[in-house]
């Protein structure tokens, strides 16, 4: 790409719609991972203009923007009348990942505030979001994982409140985990975490703007916010189930005391006077402007129906996915998100993903982990209610084209050699190599079926397949 010799805007921007033709469709309710469609007119060019009205804003200085400070006030007062109590506050985010993020690090640095520790443990359930081992590495945390209950999937309360240690500065509950879509028991963990003196996060990224209308709408939802005593802080993404464009989350915590180590702070530079809430320091305030204008428009009745379709959506999906022969749902999910396994093997399954997405329909396969199935996740938004009838039916068709195909297998010499391979040390050429093997290769795209792949990374150990993983995806971004 060149910028020279310049170019007409219309033609500029044909360019950039041609590039979404080979894209998943982000609207029309087929894609079940990544994105939330809420489906209601006027919603996207709402988001659009608003972004438009303040990109070139600088959220870096609310002294010299003072429309940041009300924007932002604004929608963390929403979010905290939603999901806070009494002294709530909170900080607008670029989304979970970011929340997650300052959460941690404010818990790290709270503990060693308070309680002197230096070698800070990170307590979390194994369905915890990735995003917390990224915080830990990022920010020198060791992570102490507890399994499962391998029939519910909830976090087991009994194992984590045995693992706490001195050195323990957060626990960690989802509501729902994104593997499964379960709660965890987010009032034990937060009893347990608060009898030893530790701080509890909920990661409600994908369930916080989901779960308190599905209560309004009728639906049992235990209590998982920080009104539930020892919940210390939680995550929520206003661009999961809050239908904001990404780019929008926000973090809360128990009162200003706590979300003070989460500012940075630097007058020690002959610069400018340096405080930065987040991880950026410059940033758009087009993000926030968007996101404080969709929440105006949908509105506590719009999310209330929303959720309600979404509810609808998942209760008819579960019905007529326990009614297949050979489909197994996993645990009872309770918001939007439900995965499901084929008890017959991991080949189907992976072929029963390909079938589907040749359908035009994407299923996000995620692979096995201890005694964790693989499974196909699924994403509801409302968009996706009227579509789960079809879906249903093409999957009934799917499996059957599944089964007739060979096995996918994996060579028992390419695991031994596998095995004897250390990630830390292996150089260019022979990570290639197994790449290769595997059928990936950056240049020449991904190959249509993605059986064979997923079930050689399946079967290699996690260190190996994140070594191979970021070199796949560094060989995509190659300059
Ligand atoms: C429970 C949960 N936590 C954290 C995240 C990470 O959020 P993001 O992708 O916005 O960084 C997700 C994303 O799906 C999630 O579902």
């Amino acid at each position: 790409m060149s910028p020279d010799p310049a170019r007409p805007a219309a033609e500029v921007l044909a360019d950039l719609r041609a590039l979404r033709g080979a894209d998943a469709p982000t609207r029309g309710g087929r894609t079940f991972a990544y994105v939330y469609d809420p489906a209601l007119p006027g919603l996207d060019e709402l988001a659009a203009a608003a972004y438009a009205e303040f990109a070139t804003v600088n959220g870096l200085d609310m002294t010299v923007f003072p429309s940041v400070a009300r924007l932002e006030n604004d929608l963390v007062g929403a979010a905290a009348a939603l999901l806070g109590a009494p002294g709530t506050q909170g900080t607008f985010t670029s989304g979970g990942t970011e929340s997650i993020l300052l959460a941690v690090k404010t818990a790290r640095d709270h503990a060693r505030a308070t309680r002197g520790v230096t070698g800070p443990q990170l307590l979390l359930p194994a369905t915890a979001h990735a995003a917390f081992h990224k915080a830990a590495g990022y920010l020198g945390l060791e992570t102490v994982f507890v399994p499962v209950d391998p029939v519910t999937f909830r976090a087991d309360t009994d194992a984590l409140a045995a693992a706490i240690t001195d050195r323990t500065v957060l626990t960690v509950a989802s509501a729902p985990s994104y593997p499964h879509g379960v709660i965890d028991p987010v009032a034990e963990i937060a009893a347990a975490s608060a009898a030893r003196g530790v701080l509890c996060h909920v990661d409600a990224c994908i369930g916080g703007w989901l779960l308190p209308y599905l209560r309004r709408a009728g639906r049992p939802v235990p209590a998982f916010d920080l009104t539930v005593p020892g919940v210390t802080s939680l995550s929520v993404d206003l661009h999961k189930y809050g239908y904001a464009d990404k780019g929008a989350s926000v973090v809360l915590y128990r009162d200003a005391e706590l979300r003070r180590h989460q500012y940075f702070a630097h007058a020690g530079w002959p610069g400018y006077p340096v405080v930065n809430p987040t991880v950026q320091g410059t940033k758009s305030a087009g993000l926030l402007a968007q996101a404080w204008a969709v929440l105006q428009y949908v509105g506590e009745d719009g999310y209330t129906a929303l959720a309600a379709g979404v509810a609808d959506a998942s209760d008819r999906l579960l019905a007529g996915l326990r009614d297949t022969e050979g489909v197994e749902v996993l645990g009872d999910p309770s918001a939007g998100l439900v995965s499901f396994t084929l008890p017959a093997g991991l080949s189907l399954l992976l072929h029963l993903a390909d079938e589907l997405r040749e359908r035009g329909w994407y299923l996000q396969p995620q692979l096995s982990h201890g005694e964790l199935p693989a499974n196909l996740h699924l994403t509801l938004t409302p968009a996706t209610v009227d579509r789960v009838d079809a879906l249903l039916a093409d999957l009934r068709e799917a499996l059957k084209a599944a089964r007739s195909l060979p096995p996918v297998t994996v060579d028992p010499g390419v695991l031994d050699l596998a095995a004897a391979l250390d990630p830390a040390t292996l150089g260019p050429e022979e990570v290639a190599a197994v790449l290769a093997f595997a059928g990936l290769t950056g240049t020449g795209g991904l190959p249509a079926r993605m059986a064979p792949v997923l079930v050689l990374l399946d079967a290699l150990p996690a260190p190996l397949q994140e070594r191979l993983l970021a070199e796949f995806v560094g060989s995509i971004f190659r300059i």
